[in-house]
């Protein structure tokens, strides 16, 4: 089970609804990654992709809403309907399944309104309902407001076990829980 749907209001009267994705969404997602600016999609995919082939479109939009749990923010106003403006996710580790690799991304026009805070905040919250005790994510150091938004969140960073290219975000989900360091791992290809 997904996490539940919810409106949330933005300043300026932008408001958006928060749902689970679905396989209806594939030409919506679709369109919000090829949206992206150059940086954003870099600064998510970490690759110079400019559009999702068809098996990471269905990677991303057909999941199973417990190893893989999918937020998107759909804008709700008439002029765009179904408008996917932001797209929060995490994937089990399978050699770590209480933690989840976690990746964000805003569409560059709904940026600064609060949205990736208030989406990281349910994706966490909806992880600690599943037991999970951290979300992990790969950061470019680059990502100044990736990284001032995790640590907002309480969230700490760690050298990345495969070199200083990147960092890794740790957000711990259950209080007083030691944070071990664990070896590297493949990221999961979402
Ligand atoms: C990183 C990202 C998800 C943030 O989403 P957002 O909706 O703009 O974030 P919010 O509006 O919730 O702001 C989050 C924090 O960033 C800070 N922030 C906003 N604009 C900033 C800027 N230009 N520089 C530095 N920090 C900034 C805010 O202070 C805010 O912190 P606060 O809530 O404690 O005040 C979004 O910029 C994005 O999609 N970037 C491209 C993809 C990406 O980097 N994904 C992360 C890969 S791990």
């Amino acid at each position: 089970m997904g996490p539940h749907a919810e409106r949330v209001a933005l300043p300026g009267r932008r408001n958006v609804l928060l749902r689970p994705i679905q396989p209806q969404d594939a030409e919506a997602e679709q369109a919000f990654v090829a949206g992206l600016s150059l940086a954003a999609r870099h600064f998510r995919f970490h690759v110079g992709l400019r559009q999702l082939s068809p098996a990471m479109l269905r990677q991303m939009t057909e999941i199973d809403h417990r190893d893989h749990v999918a937020l998107v923010a759909v804008a709700d106003a008439p002029a765009e309907p179904r408008r996917i403006v932001a797209d929060a996710r995490y994937v089990r580790l399978a050699d770590a399944p209480t933690e989840a690799e976690f990746a964000i991304a805003v569409a560059d026009d709904w940026q600064s309104l609060g949205l990736g805070r208030t989406l990281m905040d349910r994706l966490a919250r909806h992880a600690r309902g599943q037991g999970l005790h951290a979300l992990v994510g790969d950061v470019l150091p680059e990502n100044r407001r990736m990284l001032v938004l995790m640590r907002g969140l309480g969230a700490t960073t760690r050298p990345h076990p495969d070199g200083p290219q990147m960092v890794q975000a740790v957000f711990p989900l259950q209080s007083g829980m030691p944070q071990e360091i664990r070896p590297a791992s493949p990221s999961p290809s979402y």
